[in-house]
């Protein structure tokens, strides 16, 4: 009989840990591997709340984690050539790219001037999955890429590698070429931005333009009706977004086959590409996630508690 309580026991830890990992939400880790300043951007959708900041300063080499609620929505992404003066109050300034019109390294609640390069997420809770995309609809001005760590489902990478404002048709550049715009923004035709008659995904089809994004950044959403594919469904504790994911490795990984990539730590090359997590055996080993790292551990425990009943037993 009390055998039978042990493993009852045992049983209820690993189940915490499940029950656990939907209702802490998710961490974000913003990570900047430019070799430049970025200030990121994060803003809450209505009805969620707004994280440890709205805006801040993270230079290169430099991270910064968040801890998002169950239920959390909302986007990051990053600011470029900003300009904050230090000697006022408020720092006062604005961006080149991404500038959310706060004057402030605050954002507070502004959003994204385009073109700027998105990373969109909804949060679940309890037994509900993540979604995640990186949007490319309002246009590019920063490589990045979003990976889950330790998460269970469809958690691949998604983003852009390559830095698409090397590749920016002339007819799209902004502002001597630090960033891309969408055809939706420098035409502002219904084409381009599937409105009027192209309201719909059966008559708003990939363009030459949503194409030369697409082929620089394949998992990312090129424009509004783009693949569905493009969004990402997991359950992970821990989410990093990475700015310039392999700026040293750029032209070289473009011929190189995926399998040498490895140098940025994360397993990203030049392509985005799933990372494929679902094993829990390899998160052991990963030792990044400590949440999958402790549900592990339960379930050797339990084996192994397990393997000892039916010694003393049989
Ligand atoms: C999250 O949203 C779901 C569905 O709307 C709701 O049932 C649940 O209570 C929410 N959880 C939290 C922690 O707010
Ligand atoms: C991950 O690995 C499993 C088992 O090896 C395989 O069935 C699955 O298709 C893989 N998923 C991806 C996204 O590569």
């Amino acid at each position: 009989m009390r055998s039978y309580n042990i493993i009852i026991n045992i049983c209820s830890i690993i189940f915490w840990d499940d029950i656990d990992k939907g209702a802490l939400g998710a961490k974000f880790t913003v990570i900047n591997k430019c070799d430049y300043t970025v200030w990121p951007g994060i803003l809450a959708n209505a009805g969620s709340s707004a994280l440890d900041t709205t805006g801040f300063e993270l230079p290169s080499g430099g991270s910064r984690s968040f801890q998002a609620p169950p239920n959390w929505s909302g986007r990051f992404w990053g600011r470029t050539g900003c300009n904050f003066d230090p000697t006022t109050q408020t720092q006062q300034g604005t961006c080149t790219t991404g500038d959310c019109g706060s004057n402030q390294v605050e954002c507070n609640g502004g959003g994204a001037h385009p073109p700027v390069t998105l990373a969109e997420f909804t949060i679940g809770s309890g037994a509900s999955q993540d979604y995640y995309d990186v949007s490319l609809v309002d246009g590019y001005n920063v490589a990045m890429i979003v990976d889950a760590v330790g998460g269970s489902g469809e958690c691949g990478s998604t983003g852009c590698i390559v830095d698409l404002n090397q590749q920016c048709p002339n007819e799209l550049k902004f502002s001597n070429g630090v960033g891309c715009k969408s055809a939706c923004e420098a035409f502002q035709k219904d084409e381009y931005c599937c409105s009027g008659t192209y309201a719909s995904p059966a008559t708003c089809k990939p363009t030459i333009y949503s194409t030369i994004f697409k082929t620089a950044c394949p998992k990312s959403y090129s424009y509004a009706y783009d693949d569905p594919t493009s969004t990402f469904t997991c359950t992970a504790p821990h989410y990093t977004i990475t700015f310039c994911p392999s700026t040293t490795s750029q032209k070289s990984a473009r011929v190189s086959p995926p399998e040498t990539e490895t140098e940025t730590g994360t397993g990203i090359g030049d392509m985005p590409m799933i990372v494929n997590s679902s094993s829990w055996f390899s998160n052991i080993f990963d030792g990044v996630s400590p949440k999958s790292y402790s549900c592990s551990i339960s379930l050797i425990a339990t084996l192994t508690i397990l393997i000892f009943l039916y010694l003393q037993f049989s």
